[in-house]
């Protein structure tokens, strides 16, 4: 029987509706607006259409929202001064440097220049630190995006074999370190392979749970997978344009294959994509109450 689809798009639809809730609690109870800047630096095509949809969500949310644009040879230093003039901005709750950064601009200095307590993409070191000691104030946006898919869609997580395919800093290893805490929707036996894994398929055949984030398209195939094995796909391939002159996107699993073989997949696109953007927005929630040191 071909797999259950998990539908992104729908569960991060079911979560906006408890944001717009929250942000209208927070409106009325302490006259707080979610706030949230992205900075872009430069015009890679697939960052401003990160950027863009994210500021598109968090408008019609009702955040505050800025986007700062700055050009392709801006010094590091002028960007680490918006960086601070943001961190002391009360207005701005959750400050987002879109990655990669040009090669001029050293990234880790970047990151570690936000306001832990604005680092809404959970990327500065006091938040990874945080995360992997089972304490975490901000999950990064695909890894928790992730967690949910997998709670809502009533996926056991608890006790599964879970195998990771990708160990980036954005996606492969913090949702390797949530999994593994001894909480609840984790507590799984992980498994992280990467470039230098021998023998790929012996491991992602054992997944209950197959989390994929290689960056290469259609890596996976149904060959690779267990039966009735959950497949949670984070690639984002262009491969193409469609007639209506929109990027064609294809995953890192071989959907048509593996669909077949699992008892659940997410699709690429309507899958990973939209929780992200939605779970930056949970975020930036958390940081405006944060910041405000308010309860709730
Ligand atoms: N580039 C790719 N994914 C992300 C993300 O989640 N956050 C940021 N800031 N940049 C990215």
């Amino acid at each position: 029987m071909p797999a259950r689809i998990i539908s992104g798009t729908e569960i991060a639809s079911q979560i906006r509706e408890e944001i717009r809730k929250e942000v209208a609690y927070l409106k009325e109870k302490y006259q707080v607006i979610p706030g949230l800047v992205t900075i872009i630096v430069g015009k890679n095509p697939a960052s401003v259409s990160y950027v863009t949809a994210k500021q598109k969500t968090a408008h019609e949310l009702g955040f505050y929202s800025v986007q700062e644009n700055m050009e392709e040879n801006i010094s590091e230093e002028a960007l680490l001064n918006v960086i601070m003039k943001y961190n002391g901005d009360p207005l701005v709750h959750g400050i987002l440097v879109q990655l990669p950064l040009p090669a001029h601009i050293n990234e880790s200095k970047v990151l570690y220049t936000i306001n832990p307590e604005k680092d809404v993409d959970g990327f500065h070191p006091v938040n990874i630190g945080r995360l992997m000691i089972g304490d975490a104030r901000f999950y990064p946006c695909t890894p928790y995006g992730i967690q949910q898919l997998l709670i809502r869609s009533n996926i056991r997580i608890e006790g599964a074999e879970v195998v990771v395919v990708g160990r980036s800093n954005i996606v492969g290893k913090p949702i390797a370190m949530m999994l593994c805490q001894k909480a609840k929707g984790a507590n799984a036996t992980v498994t992280i392979c990467h470039t230098g894994t021998k023998d790929l398929s012996f491991h992602t055949r054992h997944a209950d749970i197959l989390i994929v984030a290689a960056g290469k398209p259609k890596s996976i195939t149904a060959d690779m997978v267990k039966d009735g094995a959950t497949v949670i796909d984070v690639g984002v391939n262009r491969i193409g344009v469609t007639p209506e002159g929109k990027a064609r996107l294809c995953g890192d699993v071989d959907f048509e294959g593996v669909k077949e073989k699992a008892s659940a997949i997410t699709p690429v696109p309507g899958g990973v994509g939209p929780m992200t953007i939605t779970m930056l927005m949970l975020n930036t929630i958390k940081a405006a109450k944060l910041t405000r040191r308010l309860q709730g």
